[in-house]
């Protein structure tokens, strides 16, 4: 297996790995360069949905997205679809997936399936970069929040995803997603200091109003999108990117109208996280 880094903070392109086939140690080699590096991209795979979903059940457990359209035909995937006719697309905002369970995933397997002739690039940000930026003054203040994260302003009817591809799975049930987690974390695995909020979901700090909270939060969404922090990541047929949502944010660009984009998601079940 061999790594070369993407950028200064994150991301990492590994060669000389073929999904289909990886287990043992070459797979616990592939999740520690996930874990340090925060995403992985990997190239010419040729993966089929059922190779995709074996891969992740030797990953870990796969956390099935209820609010996402299954059209793949197969319940363990996600599928990310942006139409020719639609403008909006799904994840086209800095965030980190599932930040609103008890329990957040661990990251995602992302395989590109349709692509635009140009565009669709998929930027990732670290968190452990945004973490070691803080000054020592704020890293303490911080260190002693919680914040509140919820997706009920997504995914409920008439909220911003019923203008994506997510509309026809959108039911009209009450909705009541809400997680409470540190602002910084620590990595269950490397150990690393994270922030750990994010624009799309996070809504205020523990026991402050929205108010209050949305001056320190703006600021911490710029600081954690900082351009130096980032990698971008160009879909070629046959990619897949695997990350992990602890140590990122990531934003899918939307700058392919007119074009239709189709990349099928596997989400895999986190650990507990905390201080
Ligand atoms: C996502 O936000 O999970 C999807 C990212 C992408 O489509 O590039």
């Amino acid at each position: 297996m061999h790594q070369s880094p993407l950028a200064e903070h994150v991301g990492v392109e590994i060669t000389g790995v073929q999904m289909a086939s990886l287990e043992g140690e070459a797979l616990d080699a592939l999740k520690q360069a996930v874990y340090r590096n925060g995403v992985a991209v990997l190239r010419d795979q040729d993966l089929s949905p059922e190779q995709h979903i074996a891969f992740a059940k030797r990953w870990g457990g796969i956390d099935v997205n209820p609010f996402f359209p299954t059209n793949s035909g197969w319940p363990e995937i996600a599928e990310v679809r942006k139409a020719e006719s639609q403008k909006n697309n799904i994840g086209g905002g800095w965030h980190t997936d599932h930040s609103f369970d008890q329990v957040p995933a661990m990251g995602s397997i992302l395989v590109a399936r349709e692509l635009p002739p140009e565009g669709g690039d998929t930027l990732f940000s670290s968190m452990g970069a945004a973490y070691d930026a803080l000054s020592d003054g704020l890293k303490q203040t911080l260190s002693t929040l919680r914040a509140v994260h919820t997706a009920d302003h997504i995914y409920q009817p008439g909220g911003y995803y019923s203008q994506t591809d997510l509309a026809g799975e959108m039911t009209g049930q009450e909705l009541s997603t809400r997680a409470v987690h540190p602002v910084i974390i620590r990595h269950p695995v490397t150990g690393r200091k994270l922030l750990y909020v994010n624009g799309a979901f996070t809504t205020h700090f523990e026991g402050w109003t929205r108010a209050e909270s949305l001056p320190l939060l703006k600021y911490l969404y710029e600081l954690g999108s900082r351009d130096e922090f980032q990698c971008r990541v160009q879909w070629q047929p046959g990619s897949v990117a695997i990350w992990d949502n602890r140590a990122t944010w990531h934003l899918a660009m939307n700058d392919y109208h007119g074009h239709r984009r189709v990349m099928h998601r596997i989400t895999i079940t986190g650990e507990p996280i905390g201080a």
